[in-house]
């Protein structure tokens, strides 16, 4: 994917804790240089940041608010202008609340699509438009979740930002090619929501078809695999211990 003799380089966003921190390590084991983006978690994205250089020299953090247009458009020329320049982006950070028809509100709305859609559009162009200069290969790898497939009437506006995401996945994949791929990840329940108990979180993880939660580790060793396979494009892996055949009538949280 790199130009030769180019180390490659991926930008994971709210990559310093969770699911992020899992995709930058196993992406750094690869032999991926990682850009840690965080927005408000400085020390751990430092702390992933550090132990990812443990496997791939030169690592580094970037801050940026994803709902601000302007620093997401800002968020690719500082990974370029320290790191010289970047193949890929993992579209991982997300904001998750809870809302539903009864409580919606264009605000609840506009804050999910921002930094879920919104900024995930953005930064795969600017990687497209960072490429196509260097005549060289990229790839976009942006996160959804098995909700799309196991519809329930919790979190509203967030549900709605990832099935935005999901046809910005197919479009951008078109529109971006030949130079850059796009494609996704779908998860199923991989760590505790806000909303869960470590008690809730372990009752939940049976609501699947394996009987266990969708390992962090798998769908981090899935990213590498969406990453580093030229004739992936365009399409998604559910990644999620088939949590989406197991029809639920309320959000996981909930269970
Ligand atoms: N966890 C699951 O079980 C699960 C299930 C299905 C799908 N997914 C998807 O997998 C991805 C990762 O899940 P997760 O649970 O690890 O995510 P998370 O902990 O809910 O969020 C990851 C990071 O996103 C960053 N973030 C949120 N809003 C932001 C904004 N406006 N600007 C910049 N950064 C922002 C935060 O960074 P800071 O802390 O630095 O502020 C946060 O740490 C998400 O896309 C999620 O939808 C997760």
């Amino acid at each position: 994917m790199a130009q030769k003799n180019v180390q490659k380089t991926v930008l994971i966003t709210g990559g310093a804790k969770r699911l992020g921190r899992e995709i930058a390590l196993a992406l750094a084991q690869a032999g991926w240089r990682v850009a840690v983006h965080y927005r408000l978690s400085e020390q751990d994205a430092m702390e992933t940041a550090n132990a990812c250089s443990k496997h791939t020299i030169g690592s580094m953090c970037f801050k940026a608010n994803l709902n601000d247009e302007d620093e997401t458009l800002g968020l690719i020329p500082s990974v370029i202008a320290a790191m010289g320049h970047v193949d890929a982006v993992v579209n991982n950070a997300s904001t998750f609340e809870l809302d539903a028809a009864k409580d919606f509100s264009y605000e609840k709305l506009t804050k999910h699509m921002l930094g879920n859609v919104g900024a995930p559009v953005i930064l795969a162009n600017a990687l497209h438009e960072h490429v196509q200069a260097r005549s060289a290969q990229g790839a976009v790898l942006n996160l959804l979740d098995q909700k799309l497939w196991n519809v329930n009437p919790d979190f509203l506006s967030y549900s709605l930002s990832k099935a935005a995401l999901q046809m910005a996945t197919q479009m951008l994949a078109q529109s971006l090619a030949p130079c850059v791929r796009v494609c996704a990840i779908a998860p199923g329940l991989s760590f505790p929501s806000y909303l869960q108990s470590a008690e809730d979180f372990e009752r939940a993880a049976k609501y699947s078809l394996t009987g266990q939660i969708s390992n962090p580790r798998d769908i981090a060793k899935a990213a590498v695999f969406m990453l580093e396979n030229a004739s992936v494009a365009g399409a998604t892996l559910l990644v999620d211990a088939g949590q989406h055949l197991t029809a639920m009538q309320r959000d996981v949280s909930f269970l």
